[in-house]
């Protein structure tokens, strides 16, 4: 059953008309649990608010569904404009994006040429961005990319997912680069000819890099919500003498506050994903498929 509906979310979040439905309603269904509202400035807020208890954060303009070049430069836009607000209003905020928004499936030329812009506006503040991971079929294309970018930058860094196989492989490659890496478990449905499908190999394998990109000496931000994987790093970074200031812990926004709050005080980074726009559907699904007891949370806010 949990499978089916893990299955079900999955294949929604895919559907553009599903997003377009979900666009006209605006945040609704308890999706404004997870996400911080459709425009820059409720996002600034939303920042604000965190930051008033010493969290971080990293904003994601929500930009899925892109699929012409006027489209994509326009989450280009999206993103220099939210790189701007942040320096506007001071907020403790880093940018997070995903190539696919844009326009990676378009023209890769296209998609660089809008990164560079973004970091180079980034840099002009000061900023850095981070490269969401998407899925399996964008995996080698968004490394190439990053390295290609790495070239010119330093205030950019990508995702690294446990789940699939080559991941051990591409932490050992990116070590040259002294790359600043999000890790994560890995978000989408993949098949078992890339990934691993049992739970407990995914987090095996994110121990394995986890400390494998600690040792290397390099930036590391811990993107989960599992305690386990949480108590883990904080016993290895403590057993290995690594300071604060080279990893931090990253979670969700509307996730696990308590524990968020608990990590600050005891001296921990801890940064927080904050995303917004009007293409909320899709980041919502994929909430929904990590956890499908959150469909109790969906019902709950329907029928209020
Ligand atoms: P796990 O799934 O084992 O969950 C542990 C506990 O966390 C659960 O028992 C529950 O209490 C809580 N929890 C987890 N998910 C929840 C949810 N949706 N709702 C409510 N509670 C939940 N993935 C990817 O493929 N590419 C990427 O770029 C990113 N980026 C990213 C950034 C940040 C900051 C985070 C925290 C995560 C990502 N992810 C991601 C998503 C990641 O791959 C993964 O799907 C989720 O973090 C869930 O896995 P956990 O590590 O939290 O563990």
């Amino acid at each position: 059953m949990e499978l089916m509906m893990r299955n079900m979310f999955q294949s929604l979040g895919k559907s553009r008309a599903a997003n377009r439905l979900a666009k006209k309603y605006g945040l609704r269904f308890g999706a404004a649990r997870f996400v911080a509202g459709e425009t820059i400035q409720q996002s600034i807020n939303a920042v604000r608010g965190l930051n008033q208890d010493g969290r971080v954060a990293t904003l994601d303009h929500l930009g899925e569904f892109v699929f012409s070049e006027e489209e994509a430069l326009e989450s280009a836009a999206m993103c220099i404009q939210t790189l701007d607000a942040i320096a506007e209003s001071g907020v403790r905020s880093n940018l997070s994006l995903k190539m696919t928004s844009l326009g990676l499936d378009i023209s890769r030329e296209l998609c660089v040429s809008s990164m560079k812009r973004i970091l180079d506006r980034a840099r002009m503040h000061g900023n850095f961005v981070r490269i969401d991971m998407e899925d399996y079929a964008h995996c080698q294309v968004s490394l190439d990319i990053y390295r290609e970018l790495r070239q010119e930058y330093d205030n950019v860094g990508i995702v690294i997912q446990a789940y699939l196989f080559r991941t051990l492989k591409d932490i050992d490659d990116l070590h040259e680069l002294g790359a600043n890496l999000r890790l994560v478990k890995g978000a989408y449905k993949e098949s078992p000819e890339v990934a691993f499908p049992e739970k407990s190999a995914v987090d095996e394998n994110y121990k394995v890099i986890i400390q494998k990109h600690l040792l290397n000496g390099h930036y590391t931000a811990v993107a989960s919500h599992d305690e386990a994987i949480i108590n883990f790093t904080k016993q290895f970074v403590s057993e290995n003498n690594i300071g604060k200031d080279q990893f931090e812990f990253q979670m969700l926004y509307g996730i696990c506050e308590d524990l968020q709050k608990q990590l600050v005080k005891e001296g921990y980074r801890v940064r927080i994903y904050v995303p917004y726009g009007v293409d909320w559907f899709g980041y919502f699904m994929r909430r929904l498929a990590e956890r499908p007891a959150n469909v109790w949370f969906v019902l709950k806010n329907m029928f209020k």
